[in-house]
């Protein structure tokens, strides 16, 4: 089947299988291979992207249902001119990833946090919370929620 989606907001036609998968739509006919596969039982949060305005797994979405939706991976979260955006700044300055299998996933989830919270008082208990979705396999959470937080509270910052 032919879908069309725009992708970092670059517009793709494609030729598709019904079966196949958002991340495997990603992955290999995109090569956006920034979007990882970490699990086979949709709980790690390794391959969140968002659709729209919303964080998804896209390894529980058909790429079809993506058809004619906006697409954003982390390839398309810095700026065109490579520089970081605050949340990317944020991890790399409070050291949040070690093997940076879980980062992508967690970025783009972060993402959301920040939009859902900027405007508001928010703990770090709310923050786990929100992270349940994605799992860090070499157990770094606490550097990963001091980066959200210090993002927020930075949040002067453009986010
Ligand atoms: S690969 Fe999608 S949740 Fe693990
Ligand atoms: S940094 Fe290693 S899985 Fe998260």
């Amino acid at each position: 089947m032919q879908i069309s989606l725009v992708v970092n907001d670059k517009l793709e036609n494609l030729d598709i299988e019904p079966r196949t998968l958002l991340v495997d739509l990603l992955r290999e006919k995109l090569g956006l291979t920034g979007t990882h596969v970490g699990c086979d039982t949709s709980q790690c949060g390794a391959c969140t992207v968002h659709m729209n305005s919303q964080a998804i797994k896209s390894c529980t979405v058909l790429a079809a249902q993506a058809a004619d939706q906006k697409i954003t991976t982390i390839e398309g979260v810095a700026s065109q001119d490579g520089s970081l955006h605050p949340i990317q700044e944020s991890f790399r300055r409070n050291h949040g990833l070690q093997c940076g299998f879980c980062t992508p996933g967690m970025i783009m989830t972060s993402l959301r946090i920040l939009e859902k919270y900027k405007e508001k008082k928010v703990d770090e208990e709310t923050i786990r919370h929100e992270l349940e979705g994605n799992f860090c396999r070499c157990t770094g959470y606490q550097s990963i929620v001091d980066s959200i937080l210090d993002c927020l509270k930075n949040s002067d910052e453009k986010i």
